[in-house]
């Protein structure tokens, strides 16, 4: 990571927790835990032995398919804050054998506990390190850095306990930065993509669609799949169109809330 970002996620972080949003794209509050069925999106996907490319969000995406026996997860986010909750939730893990960070309730004692444990394995880990205890000292109340589940659909994902991760933890994680609405130079294409419910956002923006699209196009690789949820409502017509968009490089499968785009 750059160095201009230690700091620069830091304090952007620190005014997201006054309850203040920034104009720029790359921070964002974090989904603390999936507000998606990843249940019923993974049922009949192959996901063992598989290269997964997965968007980072609450991380409950990447541990789910670390779960179910990917061969490698790598992550992408439009938000920079995403990879330290990736940590905190390691952590979280490791340390503690909870699902969740404790951190909601202003607890900043169960915080100081967990990172006094952390011994971080590489840089990452250790900016991540860092970050958090930057905000253990400044006191900073958790509460606003998150989307809360409360007004949210409930997520189910395929683990259930900590227990079930326990093979998941390496701290190796390659993330990267991207807007999937933005023109990307693609390097390395996957079997199973994970992207949520992110075409929700261009609705009301096709040529968002088209590039999404055409993105998707070069990071799958034939056979590969895109799993997509769709929990903002939307009409058929507005479904159809993106559907006619993606129709060049996919066939569309319809799976509940959930939906597939099978790359031909
Ligand atoms: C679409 S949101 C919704 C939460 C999701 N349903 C879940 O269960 O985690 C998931 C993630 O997508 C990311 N995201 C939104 N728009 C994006 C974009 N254009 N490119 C890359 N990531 C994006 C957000 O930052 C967020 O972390």
């Amino acid at each position: 990571m750059e160095k201009k970002y230690k700091t620069k996620d830091y304090l952007a972080s620190r005014i997201i927790s006054y309850g203040k949003e920034l104009e720029s794209k790359e921070y964002d509050r974090v989904y603390y835990r999936t507000n998606e069925d990843l249940q019923e999106l993974c049922r009949g996907v192959e996901i063992e032995g598989k290269d997964v490319y997965s968007v980072l969000a609450s991380s409950d995406h990447i541990f789910n398919a670390r779960y179910l026996k990917a061969k490698s997860v790598d992550a992408f986010d439009i938000n920079r804050l995403t990879i330290y909750y990736f940590y905190l939730r390691l952590w979280t893990l490791k340390y503690k054998n909870e699902l969740y960070p404790n951190i909601l309730g202003h607890n900043h004692r169960w915080l100081g506990e967990l990172l006094k444990q952390v011994k971080p394995k590489n840089e990452m880990e250790q900016i991540a390190l860092t970050h958090f205890k930057k905000h253990y000292i400044t006191d900073t109340n958790f509460s606003n850095l998150f989307f809360l589940l409360d007004s949210q659909p409930t997520g189910y994902t395929c683990f259930q306990t900590p227990e079930d991760l326990r093979d998941c933890l390496s701290p190796e994680l390659d993330f990267q930065r991207i807007d999937l609405f933005e023109e990307q130079e693609v390097k390395k294409d996957y079997d199973v993509i994970f992207i949520s419910n992110i075409l929700d956002r261009s609705r009301k923006d096709l040529n968002k669609t088209t590039t999404a699209a055409e993105n998707l196009s070069q990071m799958t690789r034939k056979d590969g799949v895109v799993l997509c949820s769709n929990l903002i409502f939307r009409r058929m017509e507005d479904l159809e169109r993106e559907r006619e968009i993606f129709s060049p490089y996919f066939e569309k499968e319809q799976k509940g809330h959930s939906y597939v785009y099978h790359r031909k």
